[in-house]
């Protein structure tokens, strides 16, 4: 990638949603692709549990659909839940023509079908996935498929600092017109410009002190959004995880759901069951219901964490339905053919995100989102299992159907000023940045999660403010550098979880707080504007 370079599209994420797009568009178009790490290094890479499609008999479009609309708790826009359930059985054969290869079973007739697992608020089994490292599969055979293709470029290593609009150059039509990229090799700032830019960054848990997700989840496509005057909703909503592997070296080790779907059950250290107590679907409960569960044993009785236990199943089914859980708990000492395995709760999903319409185009022309950086109307105020890969697959191919369509309308690239580093110097104080980004993580880990109340909630946004102003005088008198970037996009992440979660007054979904206890009667997404764009 050169500075200056123009292409039809700019992809900025090479996780499931973008290189599916990529896939998409690129025998119409001339595409580049970066990633701010390496390709695989991505939310998708992880992805356990597997793809929610209806593919059995005895389950429906419909079952699906309503099993979505349940788990978002009122909040879920219908005609979108009815258009991506719609396209799971299409995104699967995509898959498999990519050369995903998924877990099969005999039939009684003796041929092959898929296997499917059940999660947390499905009524049926219908979880598409390869063992226990679906996204892995998918990863690598997309990121393989997009190497072989002559028209994307892929660049690693390249992180988007902002976007270009027509509104900061002081344009009438505020288009995107592309991106400057900060090249972490030779740590220069580059223009790169675009007919189509598309925002596919993935979530944003790393706003969190403890979360399932890799370091790449920053928010920065959200942030990015923002600062160029894009909408975002549902940011208050915030999913945890319930159970990941409580182990000091265990750096974000989720341990499926599939695991419960298969028999798992949680228990207290004395080996009690206590999700019956909490909801009529025990263990298979919606993931908020779960999570809220285990979060309140642990307060209640002072535990630092609850088990997950499947050992009352054969040691050949555990070690064929999980055989990469199997050898990563193996690994910290724990045996899941012989005992129940310690678990905790961690940030998993980002449910809100920049707003998008139902083709993923956001509100400013040209600029695209899809995937986890996204709000779409899927997953309202708590997405269902299984139902993240699904979104990114089905809005690549939507938004792909509409770039298609407006790919030969003439744009006129304006003139774009090079990024300048002509007021800035080297820091003479890098410590603020670890600093900071740790504070920051632990205070939203306290004072927004799980459980929240107004106090919380203050607290934690004068803490924000304060760090808003010390990040953004470093950022305007020092070079960037990558975790310099990634912090800015955190604290205005952090400042938008906070603000959302102020402005609803009542529980629902993932939002639950203290002060406000009950569902009100009707509800509607939170939808913040910014007054400026920077
Ligand atoms: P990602 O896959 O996260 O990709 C984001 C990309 O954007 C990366 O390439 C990153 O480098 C890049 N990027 C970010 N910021 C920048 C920037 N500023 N500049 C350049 N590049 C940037 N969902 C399911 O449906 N089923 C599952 O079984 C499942 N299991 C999961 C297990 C784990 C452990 C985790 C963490 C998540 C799981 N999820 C699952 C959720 C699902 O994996 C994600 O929501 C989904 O993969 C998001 O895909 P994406 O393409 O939107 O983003
Ligand atoms: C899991 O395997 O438990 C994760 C599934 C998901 O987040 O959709």
């Amino acid at each position: 990638m050169t500075p200056n370079s123009t292409y039809d599209i700019l992809i900025i994420g090479s996780g499931g949603a973008g290189l599916s797009l990529a896939l998409h568009l690129a025998p119409f178009s001339k595409i580049a692709m970066i990633s701010k790490g390496s390709l695989k290094e991505a939310n998708t890479y992880y992805a356990q549990g597997g793809i929610s499609a209806v593919l059995d008999k005895s389950d429906s479009l419909e079952s699906h659909i309503g099993d979505t609309l349940l788990a978002g708790a009122g909040l879920c826009k219908k005609n979108i839940v009815e258009k991506v359930v719609a396209q799971g059985k299409a995104c699967i054969e995509e898959l498999h023509q990519k050369g995903v290869v998924f877990t099969h079973q005999k039939k009684a007739d003796g041929h092959l079908e898929y296997h499917l697992t059940k999660e947390g608020g499905h009524s049926h089994r219908r979880v598409v996935h390869a063992a226990d490292a679906t996204g892995n599969a998918i990863q690598n055979s997309l990121v393989q498929r997009a190497i072989e293709h002559p028209n994307i470029e892929l660049f690693d290593d390249h992180i988007a600092v902002d976007l270009i609009t027509g509104n900061k150059l002081g344009l009438k039509n505020n288009q995107c017109f592309g991106a400057y990229i900060f090249d972490r090799k030779t740590e220069k700032v580059i223009l790169v410009k675009s007919i189509f830019t598309v925002l596919a960054t993935g979530g944003a848990s790393k706003t969190y002190l403890y979360t399932s997700n890799p370091d790449i989840s920053t928010g920065d496509g959200i942030a990015m959004a923002w600062r160029s005057g894009c909408r975002v909703a549902n940011m208050e909503f915030i999913q945890f995880h319930p159970t990941c592997l409580y182990h000091p070296e265990a750096k974000s080790s989720l341990i499926s759901e599939a695991v419960r779907g298969e028999g798992g059950l949680l228990t207290l250290p004395d080996g009690t069951r206590f999700m019956p107590d909490y909801h009529e679907k025990a263990e298979l409960a919606p993931r908020d219901i779960v999570a809220r569960a285990i979060d309140q044993e642990m307060k209640k009785r002072g535990i630092d964490c609850v088990y997950l236990d499947i050992h009352h199943k054969s040691p050949e089914f555990i070690k064929s339905h999980f055989p990469n859980l199997y050898s990563k708990c193996l690994k910290f000492g724990y045996d899941m053919t012989k005992q129940a395995i310690p678990v905790v709760p961690a940030a998993h999903y980002t449910c809100g995100g920049v707003v998008t319409d139902e083709n993923a185009q956001t509100d400013i022309p040209h600029l695209y989102a899809i995937g986890e950086v996204a709000s779409t109307g899927l997953h309202g105020a708590n997405r269902m299992a299984s139902n993240s890969l699904l979104e990114c697959l089905a809005f690549a191919r939507f938004a792909a159907n509409d770039i298609k369509v407006k790919l030969n309308t003439d744009v006129t690239m304006p003139e774009i000023p090079e990024w300048d580093e002509s007021q800035v110097t080297d820091s003479d104080e890098e410590v603020l940045v670890p600093h900071n980004w740790g504070e920051l993580r632990r205070f939203m880990w306290d004072y927004v999660g799980i459980v929240r109340t107004n106090k919380r909630l203050e607290r934690a946004q004068r803490r924000i403010k304060l760090l808003q102003h010390e990040i953004a005088e470093y950022y305007g008198h020092f070079k960037v550098t990558n975790d310099l970037l990634e912090l800015r996009n955190l604290v205005t992440v952090a400042e938008l979880i906070v603000e959302s979660a102020m402005l609803r007054k009542e529980s629902r979904g993932l939002h639950y707080t203290l002060d406000y206890p009950e569902k009100l009667a009707t509800s509607s997404d939170t939808i913040l504007i910014p007054k400026k764009t920077i």
